[in-house]
């Protein structure tokens, strides 16, 4: 069962495959296009590509039919902006035509809170918000320091591990599990499946096959969740699942169908991001050993090591927006129905944000990363990473101060784009 659909809720609905034939015809029209991202080239390194893209062309309308963001300024406007907003039926209909919606996957996605606007977006979020004020998600830490002590005693003794599959990725898999209420004896089964959804990484425009693919993990997921409502119906818990159960069932707050697509949102979104972020972060401090010592010198520099991983290399690259009306970007016009792609990794790497923008330094003031995105979508996970990212990586380098990661500077990116991150990072100690 593929039960990652984390990469379909990211705004990637206008990106074309890497190896979907049918759209590289879109990139013909320049022979090196200022915005390519499912070049492996850019997925490895895309920095000096945005710094390109910025100084050439900073609201650069892309031949794939979209507006592409990337000065900070301009990204931090358009997240913010009420001018602008999801219109994900809207955009998908105009994109791919009205039979769009009668796809499974589309009308799930349809149901999200990421991808709806004001009142509905307000109305689910409110549903589920509480479960992750920061005082929620800091009652949390003791029960996510057992979770990768755990991790780590199952491994200390190997010597050596992959640091993605053995250590980043049980951590936020264990805690979503546990904040949907799935039973104990069925966490080990995501372990698994997520990591096989990667087909799915890359969605869109997907290709009939794709399509039929993806349709059928929604519907897999749909299905795995509508037995979890029962049981939470039956045995209800302190979890976000018997809460929402119990919205629904009041009736006007919830529609099955967002139930299910909403936890199926949650449930994808803590994923592979989190991963990503001590993944990127990991990486990022091993090949900057000074950065590396210091941190091990002043473990209490933890906080601040992390809002730089995230400026420095967000799990997340890129989110969207439509146009409500006519506007203007970064004094381009924006026609009301178009979509503007936000560059969140470009924008964090904007030297008119931050000076040296490509220097890794943990002890930087002022990071205010865009990696979460900003206005009403601003991620409701935000604090609940950082706290995983912060106690994950404090007690890796504080239990195995001898780790070495194996070949830092060939790193085996992903071939994802929207979320960067890596294939495995091998180390040993
Ligand atoms: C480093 C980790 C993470 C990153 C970089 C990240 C990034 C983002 C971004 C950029 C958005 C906004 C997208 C937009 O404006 O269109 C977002 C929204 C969201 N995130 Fe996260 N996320 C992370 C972790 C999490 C976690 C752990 C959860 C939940 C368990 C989560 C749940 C959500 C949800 C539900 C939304 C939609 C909010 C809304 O539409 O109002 N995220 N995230």
């Amino acid at each position: 069962m593929q039960l990652c659909l984390g990469c379909q809720i990211w705004d990637l609905t206008t990106l074309p495959t890497r190896d979907a034939p049918v759209n590289d015809t879109l990139l013909e029209p320049t022979p090196e296009p200022l915005f390519n991202p499912m070049s492996p080239e850019v997925i490895a390194d895309p920095y000096p590509y945005y710094h390109r893209l910025r100084e050439a062309d900073p609201v650069h309308r892309s031949p794939l039919g979209f507006f592409v963001a990337s000065r900070h300024a301009d990204v931090a406007h358009v997240l913010r902006d009420k001018r602008f907003g999801k219109d994900f039926v809207g955009r998908m209909v105009r994109r791919f035509g009205d039979k769009i919606m009668e796809e499974p996957v589309y009308r799930s996605m349809s149901h999200w809170m990421l991808q709806q606007d004001p009142p509905d977006h307000t109305r689910l979020r409110g549903l589920v918000v509480k479960a992750f004020t920061a005082r929620r998600v800091e009652d949390m830490r003791p029960r996510i320091q057992e979770i990768v002590d755990a991790t780590l005693d199952r491994v200390e003794a190997q010597g050596r591990m992959d640091l993605i599959a053995d250590f980043a990725f049980r951590l936020p898999v264990t805690v979503i599990c546990e904040m949907l209420g799935i039973p104990k004896g069925e966490h080990e089964m995501f372990f698994h499946g997520a990591r096989t959804g990667g087909r799915l990484l890359d969605p869109v425009p997907l290709s009939r096959a794709e399509i039929d693919e993806a349709n059928a993990g929604s519907l897999a997921q749909a299905e795995y969740f509508h037995a979890l409502f029962e049981l939470r119906r039956r045995q209800p818990g302190e979890d976000l699942t018997s809460q929402l159960v119990q919205a629904e069932e009041q009736g006007a707050k919830l529609s099955n169908e967002e139930l299910t697509a909403n936890i199926i949102l949650l449930f994808g979104a803590g994923h592979e991001t989190t991963v990503n972020l001590i993944g990127n972060g990991l990486l990022a401090l091993y090949r900057n050993p000074d950065q590396l010592q210091r941190l091990q010198r002043n473990p209490s520099l933890i906080g601040n090591a992390i809002e730089e991983f995230l400026r420095y290399d967000s799990s997340v690259q890129l989110t969207g927006r439509t146009a409500l009306e006519d506007v203007e970007v970064g004094g381009t016009p924006v026609a009301k129905g178009e979509s503007v792609l936000c560059l969140l990794g470009a924008a964090n790497r904007d030297p008119a944000a931050y000076p040296d923008p490509d220097r890794l330094d943990i002890t930087r003031p002022n990071i205010r990363p865009l990696s979460f995105g900003g206005g009403i979508h601003f991620c409701l996970g935000a604090q609940l990473a950082r706290i995983e990212g912060e106690i994950a990586i404090a007690t890796l380098l504080r239990r195995l101060p001898n780790l070495r990661v194996d070949d830092p500077e060939h790193a085996d990116w992903r071939q994802t784009f929207v979320l960067r991150g890596l294939n495995r990072l091998p180390a040993s100690w």
